[in-house]
């Protein structure tokens, strides 16, 4: 970051795995009366230190590659001054997890958020894939929200440059459980797309107010999925052989797969109703299939559900 700026930190916000984010102040020294109210992600530094530090190299590398996006978080720079290292962000009052409670909590009604919302991450995530990254952790925690309700995608810890020529040694040690692709949890190639499996699990839960997959480990979360999307487990191709066979071999868990409910019935919909226009969205979005998922592109510029969003919005 350049000299003319220092910065005051104040209360910690939140402990992330491997750093601690405070609100703070970032003054220009040349102009004082000139500050930003900002959030200052600094490197824990006392565990795994090494570790860490090649953490916060790769999240500065990648937050480099993307210039300024109105659903991505300004990021203002890097600091790295004796022991400290910290990568310094403008502030935003609040994350979508803790958004979504106060939400549900006073008015009960969610429903006239989720279009712009979904409209937002899409934007979001089409720009950063268009600069060949991929997220690799969308989940509401990192994902904020203004005061003018403008979400701000955040947490570049876990991204990567998608190498279309390296795919056979990808890391796997990616996405939050609930939010976790198929093909991460079972170990085959991935790609973009695995940020579009994300958001359909977060399009879910702000339509049904409910976690799609609120599961506890990763066995839980493949016979939901297998259920949910009537899947054959014959047919799964997974290099995840511990689970793949833990489950394939069972005869209890392959009872108990049946009785868990389908994605239609999920979607409160009998046989007489259809899915509605949402419900097929997500559906789009949650294929088990990785190439049948449509791409963030392909959706904005396709699906009808957001054309209200386009004309208002100054969005291209
Ligand atoms: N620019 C910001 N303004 C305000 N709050 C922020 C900002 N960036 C991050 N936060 C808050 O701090 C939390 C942790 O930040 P971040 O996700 O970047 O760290 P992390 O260490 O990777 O976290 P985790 O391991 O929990 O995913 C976020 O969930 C968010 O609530
Ligand atoms: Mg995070």
């Amino acid at each position: 970051m350049e000299h003319n700026y220092k910065y005051k930190k104040n209360e910690l916000i939140d402990k992330g795995t491997y750093a601690s984010v405070y609100k703070g102040i970032l003054y220009n020294n040349i102009i004082p009366e000139e500050f930003l109210e900002v959030a200052i992600k600094e490197l824990d530094t006392e565990e795994e230190e090494s570790f860490n530090r090649v953490v916060w190299t790769l999240e500065k590398n990648i937050l480099t590659q993307l210039k300024e996006h109105i659903n991505i978080i300004k990021y203002i720079g890097a600091l790295n001054e004796g022991s400290v290292f910290a990568l310094i962000f403008l502030y935003i009052p609040r994350n979508l997890r803790t958004f979504v409670n106060t939400i549900y909590d006073s008015y009960n009604d969610f429903s006239f958020y989720i279009k712009s919302f979904i409209f937002q991450l899409l934007n979001g995530i089409k720009y950063i894939h268009s600069r060949n990254i991929i997220h690799c952790d969308i989940k509401l925690r990192n994902i904020l929200v203004t005061d003018e309700f403008i979400l701000k995608i955040c947490d570049f810890g876990l991204s990567l440059s998608y190498d279309v020529n390296n795919v056979s040694d990808q890391n796997f040690n990616i996405q939050s459980l609930w939010y976790r692709s198929p093909e991460v949890l079972l170990k085959t190639n991935y790609d973009f797309s695995i940020d579009i499996w994300s958001i359909g699990c977060i399009f879910f839960e702000l339509k049904y107010n409910q976690i799609l997959f609120n599961v506890e480990d990763e066995k839980e979360l493949f016979l939901k999925i297998i259920q949910i999307f009537n899947i054959e487990i014959e047919n799964i191709d997974s290099k995840n052989i511990g689970l793949y066979s833990a489950i394939n071999n069972s005869i209890e868990i392959k009872k108990e797969i049946k009785k868990l409910p389908k994605f239609k019935s999920l979607c409160n919909c009998n046989n007489r109703q259809l899915y509605d226009v949402e419900d097929k969205l997500i559906s789009k979005m949650l294929k088990f299939d990785k190439n049948k998922r449509a791409s963030a592109n392909e959706i904005l510029k396709n699906e009808f559900y957001f054309n209200s969003i386009k004309i208002e919005s100054e969005y291209s």
